[in-house]
């Protein structure tokens, strides 16, 4: 973090302190995070990423970067801000020498047209500046190359929003993210009773075949973080306009998130 301008403010700060515990406790790359991946860059298939090189930003334990690589991705580099959580991706990625790890925040993101796909997934919406860190996940890829976004979507979390976030915005993401984890535990036994009832929203019935120690990992997720955003599909949109970008598909991901997948124009 070199320029004034992208040195993190206490809230960004606290922010990586608290995902850097969170993949401290949740640091393994189970099966299930490939379907979870398949379902995020939906509909792109992992034989997308064939001899392609990507660009996974704010990587995390990076479980996101492992299916394109054992997909037969050209080479890979996933960076995260947390010099904790990079150290674990480094590790989880270890068996793969055509990827690198590398500690960095987006804003300070230098590569220019260098990655044939760029994706950041349930990384923007927890940004201050979302659209100055999309300005350089465009840079970095090439022309006629991928870019594609994962974020929480307003649309399909309406009641969450009102009953359910409260929680995180005034008590969880202001406490200690070890307390947290223990509130996560008790919403998790809750939440796995309220989804064994029967339902049709497909996102409570995948939160039903999902592993207790997973939902638990999602729960924490949800409550530790300071910054949230849940955007409409208009709100997605704007992240990318004025941009060097053609969006070719927006897809409403389980009825909670949102996946933009854009394709950089080859005059930029
Ligand atoms: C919810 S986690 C998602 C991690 C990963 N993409 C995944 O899906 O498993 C958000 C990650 O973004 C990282 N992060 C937050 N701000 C960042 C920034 N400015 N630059 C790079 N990484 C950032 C955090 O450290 C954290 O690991």
């Amino acid at each position: 973090m070199n320029s004034k301008s992208t040195e993190p403010t206490k809230q960004e700060k606290d922010l990586e302190e608290r995902f850097s515990f969170a993949w401290s406790e949740y640091r393994e790359i189970i099966p299930l995070h490939r379907k979870q991946f398949l379902g995020w860059i939906t509909p792109l298939p992992l034989e997308f990423f064939r001899g392609k090189s990507f660009l996974d930003a704010g990587c995390g334990i990076g479980r996101n970067s492992r299916w394109p690589l054992e997909a037969g991705a050209l080479a890979g580099c996933a960076f995260d801000c947390s010099e904790a959580t990079a150290a674990v991706a480094r590790h989880n990625l270890a068996p793969f020498s055509n990827c690198r790890v590398e500690i960095n925040s987006i804003y300070d993101l230098r590569a220019q047209g260098e990655y044939d796909v760029v994706f950041s997934i349930g990384v923007i919406h927890h940004l201050k500046h979302p659209r100055r860190a999309v300005e350089r996940l465009v840079a970095a890829l090439k022309p006629g190359g991928t870019l594609i976004l994962w974020v929480y979507a307003y649309e399909g979390n309406e009641r969450y929003l009102r009953w359910v976030d409260p929680i995180r915005r005034w008590i969880t993401s202001r406490i200690s993210p070890s307390l947290t984890r223990a509130l996560a535990k008790l919403l998790t036994v809750l939440l796995k009773a309220y989804v064994s009832l029967p339902h049709r929203q497909e996102y409570l019935v995948l939160l039903r075949e999902r592993a207790f120690r997973h939902v638990e990992a999602m729960v924490f997720d949800q409550l530790l973080p300071s910054i949230s955003n849940y955007w409409t599909r208009e709100q997605v949109l704007a992240l990318v306009a004025g941009r060097p970008v053609r969006v070719t598909q927006m897809t409403h991901t389980h009825g909670v998130a949102w996946t933009l997948i854009a394709e950089k124009t080859r005059d930029s």
